[in-house]
């Protein structure tokens, strides 16, 4: 006889705060409870009393926070008798909505912008087995195409304005509420869409609200502070972006589908929208792998470099307690990360003891 299925995701740590019921099949892979780690050496080098924590999202199963989101749509994509989801990506989504689609036994089809995805990504949607669907075309051609086609094939959109992401993308601030014991006064991300933002928001209130919860964390909820890349910053721009352009290609984006959601919640968390350089944005990401050891995707890392932009300026004062969310695993844009290293080839050396001894004392 099999053994019974035992869960160990998202859904089965937070199911009575989401819509599943006792006969719900789960499609997990074990996604959520990904770690909340302290900074310890950049505030050092910075020299600023913060108390910094980055939600390390890269640690989900296929690598970045869809698969939050992508565990929920599909369990409810597969309830109500979908035999195929369909997304527009700009890699991640793509790559999560492969993996869960298998996980299921259903189809996946994924529409991506020809050459603008970084590697990793592409090479998991691939040995996923999805049905990949390039376009010459970028990531807001390929989410108006998917949903026209929508309405005239039998596929159910993964993407984040399926209602069922953003319920699975929200336990992650229920996460940090647990961990810290408190929301943290500010929380910084990367904004494309804007999904996740709205569903961070989403998270905090519920849990803020919630009944059962200890009443010292009642009301507490975080500033949302939300950070594109300077050449795709609809939301800093205040106007949608026709020809968005970044070396972050996961934020590559000028037509947010939360546009209006992510306003709400700048609003009501006092919050802004901010943009950084590209330069800005690597920098940051080098930052996390060289003095931390977290190696992390360009947009994630956009989160961090919005911390740095407003530390201490007013916005977000001196000794404030500050979450940033990193989005993506830095494996996945292998050829960003060896173009950023160029000042650090490898050696190389004869195969012999002697060479090895001397490579080491001449670097020492
Ligand atoms: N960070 C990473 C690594 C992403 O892949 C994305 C979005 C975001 C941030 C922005 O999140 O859209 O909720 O504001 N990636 C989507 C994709 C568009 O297709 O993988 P958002």
């Amino acid at each position: 006889m099999a053994t019974p299925q035992r869960y160990t995701g998202l859904i089965a740590r937070y199911r009575d705060r989401l819509p599943v019921s006792e006969s719900t099949r789960l499609i997990s892979l074990g996604e959520g409870n990904t770690p909340l780690i302290q900074l310890q050496n950049i505030p050092r080098l910075i020299g600023v009393d913060v108390d910094i924590y980055v939600k390390f999202e890269g640690l989900n199963p296929t690598g970045s926070f869809k698969d939050r989101g992508m565990t929920m749509a599909v369990t409810k994509a597969v309830e109500a008798g979908s035999q195929a989801i369909i997304c527009a990506s700009t890699g991640n989504t793509s790559a999560a909505a492969a993996a869960y689609a298998v996980r299921a036994g259903i189809k996946a089809f994924v529409l991506i912008p020809a050459g603008k995805i970084a590697l990793g990504k592409l090479a998991q949607t691939l040995m996923y087995g999805a049905q990949i669907i390039q376009i010459d075309g970028n990531f807001d051609a390929g989410m108006a195409l998917v949903k026209q086609v929508a309405e005239h094939a039998p596929v159910t959109i993964v993407n984040s304005i399926n209602p069922f992401r953003l319920e699975g993308q929200k336990t992650a601030a229920f996460e940090i509420v647990d961990e810290l014991g408190v929301a943290p006064d500010y929380h910084c991300l990367p904004v494309g869409n804007a999904g996740n933002i709205t569903a961070y928001w989403k998270g905090y209130s519920e849990y803020a609200a919630a009944s059962d919860r200890h009443a010292a964390v009642i009301d507490k909820r975080p500033v949302m502070c939300g950070y594109q890349a300077s050449g795709a910053a609809p939301f800093v721009l205040g106007k949608m972006v026709d020809n968005p352009e970044t070396v972050a290609t996961a934020i590559r984006i000028g037509h947010p589908q939360s546009w209006d959601l992510a306003w709400k919640v700048q609003q009501e968390s006092g919050g802004w929208f901010d943009s950084l350089t590209d330069a800005q944005i690597l920098t940051a990401q080098k930052l996390l792998s060289t003095h931390e050891g977290i190696f992390c995707e360009p947009a994630s890392a956009a989160s961090l470099a919005g911390l740095f932009k407003d530390l201490g300026t007013g916005k977000i004062p001196v000794g404030s307690r500050v979450v940033c969310t990193l989005t993506g695993n830095g494996i996945k844009d292998p050829d960003i990360a060896i173009a950023q290293c160029q000042d650090a080839k490898p050696v190389t050396i004869e195969a012999s003891l002697d060479a090895v001894k001397q490579a080491i004392l001449d670097a020492l």
